[in-house]
């Protein structure tokens, strides 16, 4: 399949889990991907690991230095020659038990996960092609189901979700399609064991039902490939949650 020849990437967070794996099925479809990540380390791995007929060129920038995210914008339209995808999953996540939370946790959680990503936003909308052009916004199915210890984070993604969905009315009159799309939990370090301290009591995360279990960063990366694809021509405006069946 190749669902993207010719058709130029902007993604974020391709360094490592989620973001990798879109990098790595985007390039496979025949897709230019410009990757960008804060961690050089992770881009030059998901670099090496990229098979065409596609192809990447990577660029280290933080999503949430705003002069960064305005020359990192530019230079992907210059070198791509044009931004047909944007494709937003760059994204930290902190334990927030409620006693706990600081000013400086919410504030790294938002200007990371919806900060960064309402400035991809912004600056890449005049180079999406009226009629075509596209944006998927990693959300987290803890924007809209509850999650113990994950406040600051679920509501980061909460803003995630709901700024997507305003983009989404505000740019169709353009053509351009807005997708939120919210994985359950996936397999990367993101979401490593090292997330939940062992003084806190885990058992409710042993009650979620989980009927496809954990997910895997290329199952979340199909359906962002999807979700961006004319497959989906359809389809904005519109939550994906991909989480397994576990708020089913
Ligand atoms: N793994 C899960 O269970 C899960 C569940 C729901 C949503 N998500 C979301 O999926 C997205 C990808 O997460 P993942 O699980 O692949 O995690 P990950 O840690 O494997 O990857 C996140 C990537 O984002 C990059 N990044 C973080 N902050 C950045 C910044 N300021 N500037 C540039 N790059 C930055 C990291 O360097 C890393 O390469 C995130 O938005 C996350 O919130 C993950």
């Amino acid at each position: 399949m190749n669902r993207f020849e010719g058709v130029k990437v902007l993604l974020t967070g391709a360094g490592s889990g989620i973001g990798r794996a879109t990098a790595l099925r985007l390039v496979s479809e025949g897709a230019a991907v410009y990757a960008v990540d804060r961690s050089c380390e992770g881009l030059t791995g998901t670099a090496a690991a990229a098979t065409g007929p596609g192809r990447i060129v990577t660029r280290v920038a933080d999503v949430c230095d705003e002069d960064a995210v305005v020359a990192t914008v530019r230079a992907a339209a210059e070198g791509l020659g044009g931004i047909d995808v944007l494709v937003n999953v760059a994204g930290i996540h902190r334990t927030t038990p409620i006693a706990r939370l600081t000013v400086a946790d919410m504030e790294r959680l938002f200007a990371v996960n919806a900060v960064g990503t309402a400035l991809f936003c912004r600056e890449a909308l005049p180079h999406l092609p009226d009629g075509s052009g596209v944006i998927v916004n990693v959300a987290s199915s803890a924007a809209s189901h509850g999650n113990p210890y994950m406040t600051a984070y679920a509501a980061s993604k909460g803003a995630v979700l709901a700024f997507s969905l305003s983009l989404a009315a505000e740019v169709a009159y353009r053509g351009i399609r807005v997708v939120p799309l919210s994985p359950g939990s996936v397999a990367t370090p993101l979401a490593g064991p090292h997330v939940l301290p062992p003084d806190l009591d885990t058992s409710y995360y042993g009650r979620i039902r989980a009927p496809f279990g954990t997910g895997e960063p290329g199952q979340i990366a199909g359906v962002i490939a999807f979700a961006a694809s004319r497959d989906a021509a359809y389809l904005t405006g519109a939550e994906i949650r991909a989480d397994g069946g576990s708020h089913i």
